[in-house]
């Protein structure tokens, strides 16, 4: 999916989180955003994703060149946008079967038999590593901080994204489930290759795994510097504070 991201600017109760921000991501390219702890990469998160609390008071968003700015959470889900959280939420009261069938049938115009369903997400639970079990469990409800992530990116899984934004992925995974989600995304995007990426860190180590063409640092509300991989690599030496200037030997 063609995401646009166009002179944003956006505030939180009255202060200015992000200014001026403009952030191009073509159908089928990975980009990262890295920036340090504070700066507004959540809050770009869940602006894209439409979160009532964030004001977008100048700019636009752009989704296959239409502004989605005006659509709600699920009406930007419906088309294609997820996001992993950070820190995902729990439902009480709702399995995660439960609430991921409710978010298919709500997209797919063609629904799916209850029996092809339950075989797809097992099918996914699966090659996540996920004990089917949970699947009967309320959504992320006394779940390990890594367990919620499994159970996000089986959320998206089941949901076919056309951009997915993966805010601090690796937090609260171990290095085997690290492993294993990314595994299971690059395959996903093998099979979808028109589906685009936004990863938000300040590590650079999901970068290994999932590998992004287009990196950018975000420093005081804004996009400081854009590069290829070899500027995360630049990151994870020097650190925020560089200026970049040096050239590498
Ligand atoms: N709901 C909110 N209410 C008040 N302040 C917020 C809220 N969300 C984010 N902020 C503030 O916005 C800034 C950016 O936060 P965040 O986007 O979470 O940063 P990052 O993800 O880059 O670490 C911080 O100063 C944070 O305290
Ligand atoms: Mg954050």
């Amino acid at each position: 999916m063609n995401i646009e991201l166009k002179d944003l600017e956006i505030k939180v109760e009255d202060k200015v989180i992000l200014d001026d921000f403009n952030l191009k991501i073509n159908k089928g390219e990975i980009h990262a955003i890295m920036g340090p702890n504070g700066v507004g990469k959540s809050t770009l998160s869940k602006v894209i994703m439409g979160y009532p609390d964030y004001q977008v008071t100048k700019g636009d968003i752009l989704a296959e060149g239409n502004s989605i700015l005006n659509l709600k959470i699920d009406e930007r889900s419906r088309l294609g946008i997820f996001l992993v959280y950070q820190n995902p939420i729990s439902i009480d009261g709702v399995t995660m079967r439960e609430i991921i069938k409710a978010s298919v049938d709500s997209k797919d115009t063609e629904k799916k038999t209850l029996y092809e369903f339950v075989k797809e997400i097992e099918n996914s639970a699966e090659k996540l590593e996920m004990d089917k079990k949970n699947l009967h469990r309320d959504f992320n409800v006394g779940f390990s901080g890594g367990e919620r992530k499994k159970n996000e990116i089986l959320w998206a899984l089941m949901l076919k994204p056309k951009f997915i934004i993966l805010d601090e992925l690796d937090s609260g995974l171990d290095v085997d489930s690290l492993k294993i989600v990314t595994d299971t995304l690059n395959q996903y995007l093998k099979e979808n290759p028109d589906t685009s990426i936004l990863i938000i860190t300040h590590y650079t180590r999901i970068l290994d795994y999932i590998k992004p063409g287009f990196v950018h640092m975000v420093k005081n509300g804004k996009i400081i510097k854009s590069g290829d991989f070899s500027l995360a690599k630049l990151i994870e030496k020097f650190g925020y504070n560089q200026s970049f200037d040096i050239k590498e030997d």
